[in-house]
């Protein structure tokens, strides 16, 4: 069984007094709640104090960028090793975002991912088409190339550790969410080429998130598809209600 996961991803929101305001009061409503796991992915500046008001309880802290080297002459730029000193366990590589705006590529994914493995953070890795893409029937072929490009030379040991979130680039931040079905359709096919690079037991464990409008009024629907393993909340984590709701999804599949 693949424990659930619901990861949220702040992005470029909240200063360090509302960060601490917002896990203080998460904490205190999802303590004794055990059967999803729930991280939270703040801007770097908060890492610090977000860590430390989450350090007992169940909630896990994540970055949401790193830079593949452990030290260095690289301005601007936060290395693993920083994130572990941090209280990260987890860690987003190769977001949409990051992507797009930052020019990141297959490449510069596969290196991060192998040097968050080196000092055993725990990697979410991004994936997901254009809605040109997948207007002109590519979706699967994209998906593909990422994966095979990303995850190059990542053995069975890692990549069971880690997540990969499937996060269609249109549905982000759009409100328009992919249905559940056809982001089942996309978790399937990723399973199925893990099921290729590697075997069907590994790939059977390794938690797939669906992320892209992902909001309390459809999260259970999400959620009640066979491999659709947990959500990357963007907008929606930014609020604790909606977040606690999103945590607390209603599923009718064992
Ligand atoms: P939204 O939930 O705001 O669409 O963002 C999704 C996302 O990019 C999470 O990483």
């Amino acid at each position: 069984m693949r424990k659930p996961i619901i990861a949220a991803n702040w992005k470029m929101n909240k200063t360090v007094k509302k960060a601490v305001a917002f896990v203080d009061d998460l904490k205190k409503q999802l303590s004794n709640y055990t059967g999803v796991e729930v991280v939270v992915c703040p801007p770097f500046t908060a890492l610090n104090k977000v860590s430390e008001v989450l350090k007992e309880s169940n909630i896990i802290v994540g970055a949401q960028n790193m830079y593949p080297e452990p030290a260095g002459a690289v301005t601007g730029e936060i290395s693993p090793l920083m994130l572990l000193d941090l209280g990260c366990d987890y860690v987003i590589i190769g977001h949409s975002e990051r992507r797009t705006l930052f020019n990141e590529t297959d490449e510069t994914v596969n290196k991060k991912l192998k040097c968050a493995f080196t000092y055993r953070l725990r990697p979410i890795l991004c994936v997901g088409e254009y809605l040109e893409q997948r207007d002109a029937g590519k979706a699967e072929e994209v998906v593909y190339n990422q994966l095979i490009k990303g995850l190059a030379d990542i053995g069975k040991d890692d990549i069971v550790r880690m997540v990969i979130a499937y996060e269609p680039i249109w549905a982000i931040g759009t409100g328009r969410t992919a249905t559940p079905e056809d982001a089942n359709a996309m978790h399937k096919f990723i399973r199925h080429i893990l099921s290729e690079i590697y075997d069907q037991k590994v790939a059977a464990k390794v938690r797939i998130q669906y992320g892209g409008s992902v909001r309390p009024d459809n999260i259970d629907d999400l959620m009640n598809q066979s491999d659709i393993d947990g959500a990357l909340v963007g907008g929606a984590s930014l609020d604790v209600r909606s977040l606690v709701r999103i945590v607390k999804f209603k599923r009718e599949i064992a």
